[in-house]
């Protein structure tokens, strides 16, 4: 069994539901799921012991937030290169975040990216039946590389 971490930040709430879905994902799929929001990780070494990793915020001003920033910094101490991970998060018109998360997790830290790419959702669909299960897929997906 694979243990996954899915951390996030969430100013309105729906990239936490998303979080909380893709954890079902990978629970689904027979894999451990441990959910944090980002100002709960104060060091590298409370990333270590998982096998992959999905990072998660909303798009604000076409940009991932400035937490996510400060954090991908405190990732690079981790060194996660080989580890799975993927990349989300909520966003209305343009979506540019889990892009360029995913960008730095796969070009800067060398993990091994899954090949569903990052993952955005339009914040309507959140809550809908829809989105929840486009969650689940991608909790899923990225388990699908964990023992590979
Ligand atoms: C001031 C502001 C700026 C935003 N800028 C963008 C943007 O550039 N692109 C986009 O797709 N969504 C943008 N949004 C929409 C948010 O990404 C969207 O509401 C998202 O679902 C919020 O997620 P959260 O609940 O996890 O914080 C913006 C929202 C606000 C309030």
């Amino acid at each position: 069994m694979g243990k996954v971490l899915i951390a996030y930040y969430s100013r309105t709430g729906k990239t936490e539901k998303m979080a909380e879905y893709i954890a079902e994902g990978v629970r689904f799929s027979g894999n451990s799921a441990e959910i944090k929001k980002l100002a709960e990780i104060k060091n590298e070494q409370e990333m270590e012991g998982y096998d992959g990793y999905a990072f998660g915020c909303p798009t604000y001003h076409r940009d991932m937030t400035a937490n996510m920033k400060t954090f991908l910094f405190l990732v690079e101490k981790a060194k996660l290169n080989g580890k799975v991970g993927g990349a989300f998060g909520s966003y209305t018109h343009s979506g540019d975040a889990p892009k360029y998360i995913f960008d730095t997790m796969e070009h800067v830290f060398k993990m091994e990216m899954t090949s569903l790419g990052s993952f955005n959702l339009l914040e309507h669909l959140v809550e809908d039946a829809e989105g929840m299960r486009a969650c689940q897929d991608y909790g899923k997906a990225l388990c699908d590389k964990l023992g590979s």
